[in-house]
């Protein structure tokens, strides 16, 4: 199976009218699920260089474009400074762009709300409360009636595992654990869109796999739309319906590599698969030698690599 030969036009969209939701604009709220398309966003700071007084213009994000279905998997990945984290940002609402535009279900946004959950890499657990509490935040936040509380709360502590683990304070925790909680105190207030940032980079290799296959069980189940930065090209491809290649700084999408291999997926699947190993190293090749599209053969498989993702398939 060729898991990059989906065509996609130049919008970077994968030809699947099955995920499609009509025309831009279109609305689709309460599916659950929310369709982002994200217009040409732009982001700069203002910085003090060395030996100057002035502060100067950075920009960090250049005219970046991106459709997302709902309910798909999108992966970026990036080199460290080119904007991954600026980006999510913006979509969450919480810093407005310098310029473009965030559509969500149709509608612009210009602030954060209860339908995006974000989730980074520090956890941001509020260290008062048990695990129990920090997942009700988002409840109470929601003002979602007190009597449902302790069942959506029971509900999402058994789908990220921590049942036994009610009563513990986040420093009583494991990163792993506390990452858990993060995920689940997310999803309890069901929010439409999840928004990762490096979610998994501080904890260990072996909860990283554990984590991100229950990130998989999890949106298997809910079919939440997620955009996960990583980076890590490894993790990128496990989980992604498309992985966005986004190019040194200032951030633009390079290259949108739909990944076909077949779900449900486990990290030990990509282990023993025959297709893995050549996506990621196609990947690799993009974010170390701009992905030029030669033609090159990987060892012992004589499959072409870079030609498998050139512009004609994918943005
Ligand atoms: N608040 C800020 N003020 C000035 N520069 C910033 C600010 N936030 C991020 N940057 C700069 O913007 C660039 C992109 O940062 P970031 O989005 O954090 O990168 P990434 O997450 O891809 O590693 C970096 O060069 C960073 O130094
Ligand atoms: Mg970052």
């Amino acid at each position: 199976m060729n898991a990059l030969q989906e065509p996609v036009d130049v919008s970077g969209r994968r030809d699947k009218p099955k995920a499609r939701t009509g025309a831009a604009g279109t609305e689709c709220a309460g599916t659950g699920q929310a369709k982002i398309e994200l217009r040409n966003l732009r982001q700069v700071f203002y910085v003090k260089n060395r030996g100057s007084r002035k502060l100067e213009e950075f920009t960090a994000l250049e005219d970046f474009s991106l459709d997302v279905d709902q309910g798909e998997f999108v992966t970026i990945v990036g080199p460290s400074g080119c904007g991954k984290s600026t980006l999510l940002d913006i979509v969450s609402g919480l810093v407005p762009p310098k310029s473009g535009e965030i559509i969500i279900n149709g509608r612009r946004i210009t602030g954060p709300a209860l339908d995006r959950g974000f989730i980074m890499q520090g956890y941001a657990l509020l260290p008062w409360r048990t695990v129990r509490k920090n997942i009700a935040y988002g409840l109470e936040v929601k003002h979602i009636p007190f009597r449902e509380r302790p069942r959506i709360i029971q509900k999402y502590i058994r789908l990220v595992g921590l049942e036994g683990f009610e009563e513990r304070y986040p420093n009583e925790l494991s990163g792993g654990m506390r990452q858990r909680v993060a995920i689940a105190r997310s999803l309890a207030y069901d929010p439409e869109l999840l928004l990762m940032d490096e979610p998994f980079s501080a904890v260990d290799a072996q909860t990283r796999e554990t984590l991100q296959d229950e990130l998989l069980r999890i949106w298997e189940k809910t079919r939440k739309t997620i955009i996960f930065i990583t980076h890590s090209i490894d993790e990128a491809v496990l989980l992604a319906d498309r992985v966005v290649v986004m190019t040194a700084s200032p951030g633009r999408v390079k290259k949108i590599i739909p990944i076909n291999l077949p779900r449900p997926r486990t990290a030990a699947d990509m282990r023993v698969s025959a297709d893995f190993p050549w996506i990621t190293h196609s990947i690799w090749e993009l974010l170390q030698n701009g992905g030029s599209g030669e033609e090159r053969q990987l060892p012992g498989d004589g499959r072409s690599v870079a030609g498998e993702i050139a512009p004609d398939t994918v943005l």
